[in-house]
């Protein structure tokens, strides 16, 4: 099957979150199973300058303003499309932010823009090329299904929206209909029409054939009021369309440098070192995220001291709201126990899971979560919220985990900080009973965390999508 892929992220060209890892990932992971995926990203400043302008495939006089052109560049062994816009990309600061934080105040033509782009290649086909289908992540590719539909090619090529984050829902007021190309009966309830606002991601959710998101439990929480964010409505009419599929990791990066639970003493130590935390009996806790209200921190800082009294420790490494961030530098330097590292790192990254005794994921929600599956991974026990991805991933020392032999980690529920106290305390309780813990990091070590299984599926949704050969 000949599928685009549309996201506004993809590694190792830009990231801001997991999106990124799973457009970076998907093509290499689909290939096997006869899937030749391309993908379209915007054309940042950072992401020209490493494509380059050799290679033009297409252009367009005019693209919400300025004209555009789509050049080829690659992405592992499989083709990449880097749509350059300069009026629209070529500019410093982050994807959706300029270097102060605030959103790009034309964010709604930007990815309007790599939208349509989309939609025009999945309509004409490039270099000879027919995708046959469209697969757009997130409300930053939320309008080429409306746009395909209007281009008249929707009846020959499929489209599948992705949610990797119901949070972000690309609003933009009434008045951009016209400039953003949308056609106006579609501005309703019924279509791309959201309180009197236009919804990048209705529309996507509206008009696509096929609804995804990226783990089943998730799946089932978008179609409830307190996880829906508003849209929980309308994925409750797509229900029939809508399924939840893994994400997984990419194991060439993500691979412990050890074989077996013993091999993690001499990097705990290394870490301990690096970070300036005393060497304390009980388990050395990491955290690697975004610091936003979505992650839960904030119930972790009052949930810390049921670790720290128990001789537990926490290595954070994030970066985002200002308050969080202040807040666990505080506390860093306040307690021995604790320390902090604002910023992005991806190498401080891997030496945190690979140190490590536990990893925490307290989210209030998550879709999926990577950093979980990293920790699966490298015999790093998720301690996880029971939500989302987390749900699905990490199996619980409950009783009944315990007893079977199979448990890889701790969940609580609610997310409160009561109740992750409680986990808290239990995990200090696990590491402290040697066997179990042993045969927990065994268990996680071998959970399957690749993209085999999801890939497979993900090739198999594809191929019922195709609307022609
Ligand atoms: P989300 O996409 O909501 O941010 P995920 O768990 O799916 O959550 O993906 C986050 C990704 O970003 C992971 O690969 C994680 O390791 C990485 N990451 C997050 N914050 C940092 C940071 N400060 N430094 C390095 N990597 C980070
Ligand atoms: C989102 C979610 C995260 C998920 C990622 C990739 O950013 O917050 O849970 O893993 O997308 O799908």
């Amino acid at each position: 099957t000949r599928v685009l892929s549309v996201a506004s992220e993809c590694v190792p060209l830009v990231k801001t979150g997991g999106l990124a890892d799973v457009a970076g990932a998907l093509p290499a992971a689909l290939a096997p199973h006869g899937v030749e995926m391309r993908t379209l990203i915007p054309g940042y400043r950072s992401v020209m300058q490493e494509v380059g302008r050799d290679t033009k495939v297409a252009e367009w006089d005019d693209l919400f303003g300025g004209f555009a052109r789509v050049y080829r560049g690659k992405l592992g062994d499989n083709v990449l499309y880097v749509l350059d816009a300069p009026h629209l990309y070529d500019r410093d600061g982050r994807p959706y932010s300029d270097a102060h934080g605030r959103d790009w105040p034309d964010n709604a033509e930007r990815f309007a823009a790599l939208s349509s782009a989309a939609a025009m290649i999945a309509a004409d086909g490039i270099e000879g090329w027919m995708p046959q289908v469209m697969h757009c992540h997130d409300w930053q590719a939320g309008f080429a299904p409306l746009y395909l539909r209007e281009l008249g090619a929707s009846d020959r090529v499929a489209s599948l929206m992705t949610i990797h984050n119901i949070a972000f829902q690309g609003i933009a007021r009434a008045s951009m209909i016209s400039t953003l190309g949308l056609p106006r009966s579609g501005f309703n309830e019924r279509g791309y029409e959201y309180w009197n606002n236009i919804s990048a991601l209705k529309a996507g959710l509206v008009y696509a054939d096929k609804l995804s998101t990226v783990s089943p439990t998730y799946a089932s929480e978008l179609m409830t009021e307190s996880f829906g964010m508003g849209l929980d409505g309308v994925l409750r009419e797509r229900q029939a369309d809508l399924v939840g599929v893994l994400n997984g990791i990419d194991e060439g990066i993500w691979t412990p440098p050890y074989k077996s639970p013993d091999g993690k003493a001499k990097y705990r130590a290394a870490l301990r070192e690096e970070m300036g935390l005393p060497d304390w009996p009980g388990p050395l806790c990491v955290l690697i995220s975004r610091l936003t209200e979505q992650k839960g921190l904030d119930i972790l800082l009052q949930a810390l001291p049921a670790l720290l009294d128990r001789g537990g420790q926490l290595a954070l490494l994030g970066a985002g709201d200002r308050d969080l961030e202040e807040a666990f530098l505080g506390y860093a330097g306040a307690h021995p126990g604790v320390a902090t590292r604002i910023g992005y790192d991806e190498a401080l990254a891997r030496r945190l899971v690979a140190g490590g005794d536990a990893i925490l994921v307290p989210s209030r929600f998550e879709p999926c979560g990577l950093t979980q599956l990293y920790g699966l991974r490298y015999g790093t026990l998720p301690l996880v919220a029971l939500t989302g991805g987390l749900a699905d991933t990490v199996i619980n020392a409950s009783p009944a985990g315990l007893a079977a032999g199979a448990a890889t980690g701790v969940q609580f529920h609610p997310v409160t900080a009561q109740a992750l106290a409680q986990a808290l305390m239990k995990l200090v309780k696990l590491y402290d009973d040697r066997p179990t813990w042993t045969r927990m990091m065994k268990n996680a070590m071998a959970s399957p965390v690749s993209w085999e299984h999801s890939a497979a599926t993900y090739a198999a949704l594809y191929s019922e999508m195709v609307k022609t050969a």
